[in-house]
């Protein structure tokens, strides 16, 4: 069995974990001087998002170098300082690798935009008369295609500071090895790969149906992700990581249907993909039944291990998705027990350990490029990449030395902070370390899932987990109680809870 076939992993978001140096943005050291938090916490991998050199269009996913650390964040020795303190504590770390587009800072782009016979890279294209080469529309909003000045449109499927590079093209391949080799050979463990379904593009670049352009979901018939040659390229990014036995691949895979999906996880593929299915579910025990059944499906079909997210630096933190308050914070704490129930491998995303809620950011703090690419009708995803609140009671909480962190942390954020919950035994952080811990060491944690009734699955090893989203308290099945997301009330498991038997 692979480490990774039943590991926690912790994904953090380098800026906001926590900032060593006073600049207000956190960074790689930040990381190292809490390792001894993340191992307490019990988790068996990290997953950095991107720390490659970047001028920070969409934070990091617009990468101008990828081997080397943006100076925000340190430089290649706070790295293996990091690598060193994490492998030492047990836990490996994993980094994004963003393969579909580069920055425009690269010096691709710039040799492209200076020299038109060096497009090649790129997809560069003329246009029909005034109008872009097609209609595709960006994730981010807005047409996908930027004109240069000497009248070529280049395409972006994000922002138009992330060039979509041309998978057609040798040097992509070979500089894409380059860079899984560097990261590899300087004892990373795998990486998170960016848009899995994207960087493949369709022959004649045919017109999209404008229908469905939500953020991050795919339509089945979209023609600017999930094209069939993407599968060749992750047969060559495996060729690589093969030659690094223990090294894994987790791919953000957002495509249309549980076929398409295993086809991403066949053996000569990806180690493992993303699936959102429970991102997607409301606290309602239908959707969150038809998710995991759903999600193991697709996993089954792939003869793939499982897994599981409820959130990331992507979506609306789960606290407000499931209402927001002490009712969200309560449900989110129950879904935590049903996540950290699953057989396979969980993600929990910085910040889902202490329940912090989404945050109301004014408007001029924003800047995640959805909101300005939207016309600024989309507030983006700033709120749910607020730095984590640490210590003390005031902003910012022990985050940094500096007052004016990049993004603000709330004033009510006192009884949210590590230390706070430290001292709490009712803390969310209280029950994620007690979950994880029991996930881990726990023989009951074994084996497939059987459901004996809406609500209540059980482990193969005996674990039984049930789910209360109904508004009367549930009886609970026999068995000794393991753990519950909050009080039971004579007996009885309240409604927004769950509970862990055995
Ligand atoms: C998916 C990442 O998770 C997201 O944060 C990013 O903006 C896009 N890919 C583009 O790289």
């Amino acid at each position: 069995m692979s480490w990774w076939s039943h590991a926690v992993f912790y994904q953090l978001y380098p800026r906001s974990f926590r900032d060593s140096n006073g600049d207000g943005v956190g960074d790689l050291d930040g990381i190292t001087e809490r390792l001894d938090y993340l191992s307490a916490l019990g988790v068996n991998a990290l997953w950095l998002n991107p720390v490659m050199v970047s001028p920070m269009a969409d934070h990091g996913y617009d990468v101008a170098d990828p081997r080397d650390i943006d100076p925000l964040f340190g430089d290649l020795t706070a790295l293996d300082r990091l690598l060193a303190a994490a492998h030492a504590r047990d836990i490996r770390v994993t980094m994004d690798l963003v393969p579909n587009h580069v920055s425009s800072a690269h010096p691709w782009f710039l040799e492209a935009l200076a020299d038109p016979s060096r497009r090649d890279r790129f997809i560069f294209r003329d246009g029909v008369g005034d109008a872009p080469p097609n209609n595709w529309v960006s994730v981010f909003g807005g047409p996908a295609w930027t004109r240069v000045p000497d009248g070529q449109w280049y395409l972006h499927l994000f922002d138009s500071a992330q060039p979509d590079l041309n998978w057609e093209h040798p040097e992509v391949f070979s500089d894409v090895e380059k860079t899984l080799r560097f990261w590899l050979d300087r004892g990373v463990d795998g990486f998170r790969i960016d848009v899995a379904h994207g960087m493949a593009k369709p022959p004649g670049l045919p017109d999209m149906s404008l229908a469905d352009n939500e953020l991050l979901r795919n339509a089945e018939d979209d023609p600017r992700f999930d094209n069939e040659s993407v599968h060749e390229i992750h047969r060559f990014i495996r060729q690589v990581l093969d030659d690094y036995p223990e090294s894994v691949a987790v791919g953000e895979v957002w495509v249309h249907g549980n076929e398409r999906f295993a086809k991403y996880l066949r053996p000569d593929e990806l180690h493992l993909g993303f699936n959102f299915r429970l991102v997607q579910a409301d606290f309602d025990i239908a959707d969150v039944r038809a998710a995991i059944d759903n999600s193991l499906a697709a996993a089954e079909l792939a003869a793939a291990v499982p897994t599981w997210t409820l959130s990331n630096h992507d979506v609306e933190r789960e606290v407000t998705r499931y209402g927001g308050g002490a009712q969200g914070l309560a449900r989110a704490r129950a879904m935590a027990l049903v996540m950290l129930a699953l057989p396979g491998v969980a993600f929990v995303y910085n910040g889902e350990e202490l329940g912090l809620p989404q945050v109301e950011l004014p408007d001029e703090v924003l800047q995640d490029p959805v909101w300005e690419r939207s016309g600024r009708t989309e507030r983006g995803r700033d709120g749910c990449r607020v730095p984590l609140p640490w210590s003390g009671h005031t902003p910012p909480f022990g985050f940094s030395t500096n007052p004016h962190t990049w993004l603000p942390l709330p004033a009510d954020w006192a009884d949210s902070t590590v230390q706070h919950q430290l001292a709490d035994p009712g803390s969310t952080l209280t029950l994620f370390r007690q979950a994880i811990q029991l996930r881990s060491a726990r023989p009951e944690f074994a084996g497939g899932v059987a459901w004996l009734g809406d609500g209540v699955f059980r482990r193969e090893g005996g674990l039984v987990c049930v789910l209360n989203t109904g508004d009367t308290a549930m009886a609970l099945p026999p068995g000794a109680v393991l753990l519950t997301s909050g009080p039971l009330t004579d007996g009885l498991l309240p409604p927004d809870s769950a509970a862990w038997l055995v």
